[in-house]
């Protein structure tokens, strides 16, 4: 099966990789000549457990290539998969898809066959009827028909989530596209991957709605654990015992500093768009999202505090910056509001992540990068636990207290049992529990 793959970013890479690496011959394309250059270099934009030996891997096979021209490769294919950019639009929230109408036209044009056109990219409600549109309009003498595939993977997790999915969503109700679409993922019906199909526009709304009602779990337990503190109540014991129940599910259910990254904050605020646009209300989401941005806003605070009200001159450690561990991303990052606080606070913020640093770099002023945690502790007047990478989990609090200025440990993700941490003389605050 020959696929093509438009948009080489996240989801774009990981599906491509991933689909050679299944056996089908793919071609991811990318209009970004430095992007396309470095993958034919071995060379991979992103970071991602496992992706670079698939690459190499599928690479080295035949079975995977990068192109910056798009004609060729979609000429030949038997299916084109959709997984441009669609970035919230700039001051209204709503998905921008320019990227995506711009590629449609671009396939269309180039198409010599029937083709099935399969939007990956996350977007809203009735976008694949205006791609349809386009095609049948514009480009009448095509035979193509528009499809729906959702990806739900995590970053940091993609590969597996890839492999191993609950389920694969495929809106369309052609029988030629399903036909397709089933020798597309056959490898995966095969591990047991339940293949569900069902109309194009409830698929697209599906992608919304999971990632909306994750990011309202997120946002209802951040608030459980507010209530715990004022309680003296223990949130994590809190989570579990609310998540062995079966119907509420115990994933998604750690609190922390707020959700960040690509996905959460965007969709959330463009479903909401999307349902104000059809006179409906989505009163839910709406407070998700503000709990989020307070949420966010209120950990730099909850440091502030702990440093006994002030961190005027005082130096504030952070550990990890990216919006979770196993990825370099930044974007909607808790540690962008936190670091925001403790400057307008006058704090000297130092910093350490395993992988975000280079993104950082860009976005934040006025931060001193250190190699490791022990480095930037050293003098620092309290350390704060910002993303649980692997390497925070097992800290030598003996090293750490030498070389700190007073041992205050602020710990986002809650990875520490407070008794150990006090046992090396630390003043531990976390999150969801009575300081
Ligand atoms: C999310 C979804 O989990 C994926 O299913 C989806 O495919 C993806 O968005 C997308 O739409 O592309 P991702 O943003 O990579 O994936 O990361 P998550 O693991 O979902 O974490 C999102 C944020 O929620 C992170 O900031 C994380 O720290 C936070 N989070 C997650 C919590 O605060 N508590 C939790 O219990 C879980």
């Amino acid at each position: 099966m020959r696929i093509v793959m438009v948009g080489s970013g996240y989801v774009g890479l990981v599906s491509g990789a991933c689909m050679a690496d299944f056996g089908h011959n793919v071609t991811c394309v990318d209009k970004s000549v430095d992007k396309i250059d470095a993958l034919n270099a071995g060379k991979v934009p992103i970071y991602e457990p496992g992706l670079e030996t698939i690459i190499d891997h599928n690479r080295a096979a035949g079975r995977l290539h990068f192109s910056k021209e798009l004609a060729g490769p979609v000429a030949d294919a038997d299916v084109i998969f959709i997984a441009v950019g669609t970035p919230a639009r700039r001051g209204d929230g709503h998905a921008d898809l320019s990227y995506v109408y711009a590629a449609t036209r671009e396939i269309a044009a180039a198409v010599t066959h029937f083709t099935v056109l399969v939007t990956k990219s996350t977007v809203p409600v009735g976008t694949g009827d205006e791609i349809e549109r386009i095609c049948r309009e514009e480009f009448p003498e095509k035979d193509i028909v528009v499809v729906s595939n959702p990806e739900f993977l995590r970053e940091g997790a993609a590969i597996i989530d890839f492999k191993r999915p609950d389920r694969i969503v495929i809106g369309t109700e052609e029988p030629r596209a399903i036909e397709i679409m089933r020798e597309v993922y056959r490898p995966l019906y095969l591990n047991e991957a339940p293949l569900f199909f069902c109309e194009r526009r409830t698929s697209e709304l599906i992608k919304y709605a999971a990632n909306a009602f994750l990011a309202m779990k997120i946002s209802f337990i951040n608030e459980m654990a507010d209530l715990c503190e004022m309680l003296g109540t223990d949130v994590q014991k809190l989570a579990k015992g609310i998540g062995m129940d079966k119907r509420i599910g115990d994933k998604f259910l750690h609190a922390g500093p707020g959700y960040g990254g690509s996905c959460f904050p965007k969709d959330t605020l463009a479903l909401v768009k999307t349902a104000q646009d059809h006179n409906s209300s989505l009163r839910l989401i709406e407070t998700t999202v503000a709990i989020n941005e307070n949420r966010k806003r209120a950990m730099g605070r909850k440091v502030i505090a702990a440093c006994d009200g002030s961190v005027r001159g005082k130096k504030i450690a952070l550990l990890g910056l990216t919006f979770k561990p196993n990825t370099d991303d930044m974007r909607d990052a808790p540690s962008i509001s936190i670091i925001q606080a403790l400057q307008d606070g006058g704090a000297d913020v130092h910093a350490y992540d395993p992988e975000g640093m280079d993104a950082a770099r860009q976005l934040l002023g006025d931060v001193t990068y250190g190699n490791d945690a022990y480095e930037i502790a050293d003098a620092a007047d309290a350390i704060v636990l910002v993303t649980e990478w692997d390497e925070f989990r097992a800290l030598d609090f003996r090293r750490l207290k030498l070389c700190m200025k007073t041992p205050i440990l602020v710990d986002l993700r809650n990875i520490y049992p407070a008794s150990e941490v006090k046992r090396h003389g630390f003043v531990y605050f976390s999150i969801g529990k009575k300081a």
